[in-house]
């Protein structure tokens, strides 16, 4: 049963952690709570050891203050179990439920996250308080939802210890149905005589000397991903048994640096996918990553709306440089999140902590307090959500989908590949990139998904597919459809087992085209392309581009070459390729062309395959987005490039952050600033 979050319109808050604070300051929090316009707030994240002060004793005399205290104002509670950081204490009764790493090292409490995820204690620890929990607030009038734990795996996905190493076999044995000998075949075990004969000889993979069996490490990644689902499975089901009818969630981090989980099999577990995104200070285009991040959660949800749990409202304090956000940057940050999907927007954190780790992390109140271009900003969001309150609940449109594949971006990034340099989210955004200057609409999707609503997959990035996986993206290419293939994709099936004869393995027949030896680039080196990739638009302006980060010796078996290398040892060989099917196409991509180049050719390709972006004649520089509700599309218009516009929307629209009626038929986006279109459209 999937459950809905009873919010009304669109949610709006952030994690609010009172226990940091003296209570005094509590009601001051409700007040600009209520100023903010904030409706909901995550609370208890790390309060075990506060709420549990020795074992099996329990204080929940603050906790009934503050759930008493919000829903006297209006403010509905999102109730974490506080299991991501369990007490001191827990930890002097257990030392073994502490993580080891892989050096044989273990860690030491006084963080967060300090506990093995297969400690038979911890889980125990973990589901007593979430059950105590769950059966003293399932009635609070303010809960409205669980939020399970707070961001699995972001300190402690991998733990090597024994017990870690016993729960490994267990999984091991399930996956290869108790059939050793099938272990070994997936594994390749002959190689360097790792051949096992016993289920106990097995060890998660530990440092060791040299290069690891990659399947080994293959497995235990999708080991770590699942035994945390397995936590939180077990959590969210004591929750349901005392509060059936509450949904819950936990927090996903979709965003650059954390790939520890597979999503994938997590959503399903959950009543509302919820997701924590954060800025890279380096990052030049960060609008960039939340369109991807929003997209990629988006499609988690199954197309459904889900909510931002976190993001900040200005500098984080964990990169070595914490940038803070410009003029109207929180804004624009927040809406293009909205824009993707979201049915809520949450900050890290209310109010801005005075001591402990994160005491230069910024926050909704900061520590200059409400004479603030923060707290202005934060007021004005308030205010900007309650108008797109009737948002809520439409849906994306898109008809390009990009694969996207935990268990490929794994494999890619195993030691001793044809090339380091080769990483799975830079191929993924270098093809997002031009797609979203351009305002195409993109889902994100397994291999084996239902291609039935896209016109055109792009596969960026799939060095490993099962067989499933390709026969359905073949297949979607031979019934017509337009698919794009990136380099070294198909070349490996789920056990890690290179396809013979050939590259792009998997999908050489579909390509119609055949390599027998690949050619990575040396970082910083290029080569040149000819031919029809660019037209006029290539970067020198002449139709030549360059590749770079790869190349290969392909050779045509069916494709026609649209470009190919005109330097270096392979002069004259297709660097792109296109073979016809009916009315569709299969494209190659044997490098990673220059952005004009890239942008050129998937502009072909999407125009070949007749997808067109959300809306026509937007300049460069205003990110557009569409959501489709019942009875009307909310056209998104975001200027990041500090210009503005005015841009042509259909009669009878209105903007809903001023509320202004466009009778003239134009709508005027502000320089660095946002306008979202109510557009009636008839369905
Ligand atoms: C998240 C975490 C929050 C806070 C935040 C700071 O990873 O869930 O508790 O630490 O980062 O950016």
């Amino acid at each position: 049963m999937s459950r809905e979050l009873n919010v009304p319109g669109l949610a709006y808050g952030g994690d609010y952690n009172p226990e940091q604070w003296p209570e005094e300051v509590w009601a001051e929090d409700v007040r600009l709570m209520g100023e903010a316009g904030v409706n909901m707030v995550s609370v208890n994240i790390f309060s075990w050891a506060l709420l549990e002060p020795s074992e099996g004793v329990y204080d929940f005399a603050r906790l009934d203050r503050v759930l008493d205290l919000l829903h006297a104002h209006g403010i509905a509670a999102d109730l974490a179990t506080p299991t991501a950081a369990p007490p001191a204490w827990f930890f002097r009764a257990y030392p073994d439920a502490l993580p080891v790493d892989s050096g044989g090292r273990r860690l030491s409490y006084g963080s967060r996250q300090t506990f093995c995820p297969s400690s038979p204690a911890y889980r125990e620890a973990a589901l007593r308080i979430a059950r105590v929990l769950g059966e003293r607030y399932a009635d609070h009038p303010a809960v409205v939802m669980w939020h399970v734990h707070n961001e699995y795996g972001c300190h402690n996905a991998e733990c090597y210890c024994d017990t870690s190493a016993q729960a490994f076999r267990r999984w091991l044995r399930e996956r290869y149905g108790d059939d050793l000998a099938a272990l070994n075949h997936a594994w390749g075990t002959a190689f360097w005589s790792q051949w096992y004969y016993d289920w106990d000889e097995i060890l998660p993979p530990r440092a060791t000397g040299a290069v690891p069996n990659p399947t080994h490490r293959l497995d235990w990644r999708r080991f770590c991903s699942d035994e945390l689902l397995a936590l939180c499975k077990a959590e969210r089901a004591v929750l349901a048994e005392a509060a059936p009818a509450l949904p819950a969630t936990t927090n996903f981090m979709v965003m650059y640096n954390f790939d520890a989980l597979d999503y994938w099999r997590w959503a399903p577990e959950l009543d509302v996918v919820s997701n924590d995104h954060y800025l890279r200070s380096t990052d030049p285009e960060s609008e960039i990553d939340i369109a991807m991040s929003g997209d990629v959660v988006r499609s988690l949800a199954g197309g459904r709306p889900w909510l931002l749990m976190e993001h900040s409202t200005g500098a984080v304090n964990w990169q070595p440089v914490n940038r803070a956000k410009g003029p109207g940057e929180l804004r624009r940050n927040a809406l293009a999140h909205v824009a993707r999907g979201a049915d809520g927007i949450a900050y890290f954190q209310w109010r801005a902590a005075k001591a402990g780790a994160e005491q230069w992390h910024s926050a909704m109140l900061p520590h200059a307090g409400t004479d603030s271009v923060i707290w202005r900003d934060v007021v004005q969001l308030g205010t900007d959500l309650r108008a797109l309150a009737e948002v809520r609940g439409a849906v994306g449109t898109a008809e390009t989908a990009i694969v996207w594949d935990w268990d490929a971006r794994w494999a890619l990034e195993l030691p001793s590949q044809p090339s380091e340099e080769v990483r799975y989210l830079d191929l993924v955004r270098s093809w997002y990139e031009p797609l979203w200057r351009a305002g195409v609409a993109v889902d994100f999707v397994r291999p084996d998904a239902d291609l039935s609503a896209y016109r055109l997959v792009l596969a960026p990035s799939l060095y490993l597919v099962d067989d499933a996986g390709a026969a359905n993206l073949t297949g979607f290419a031979q019934r017509g459809g337009t698919l794009a293939v990136g380099f070294h994709s198909g070349a490996v099936d789920e056990n890690c087992h290179v396809r013979l004869g050939g590259y792009p393995g998997a999908f050489r027949e579909t390509l119609g085209v055949r390599t027998d030896e690949l050619f990575p680039l040396l970082p910083g080196e290029s080569v040149g392309l000819s031919g029809g990739v660019g037209e006029d638009r290539g970067r020198d302006g002449g139709g030549s581009g360059t590749g770079s980060v790869w190349s290969e010796r392909v050779r045509l078996a069916g494709a026609e070459a649209v470009a190919s290398y005109t330097n270096g040892p392979l002069t004259g060989v297709p660097a792109v390729t296109r073979q016809g099917h009916g009315t569709g196409a299969a494209w190659y991509l044997a490098t990673l062309p220059d952005p004009d180049t890239l942008a050129a050719l998937l502009e072909r390709i999407r125009e070949e395959a007749g997808v067109r972006p959300v809306a026509e004649g937007v300049p460069e520089g205003i990110e557009a987005v569409r959501r489709r509700g019942a009875d009307a599309d909310y056209l998104f218009l975001i200027d990041h490039g500090g210009v503005g516009a005015d841009l042509p929307v259909a009669a009878d629209s209105v903007e809903l952050l001023t509320g202004e009626r466009l009778t003239a038929g134009t709508v005027t986006v502000p320089p660095g600033g946002v306008a979202v279109v109510r557009e009636v459209v008839a369905r």
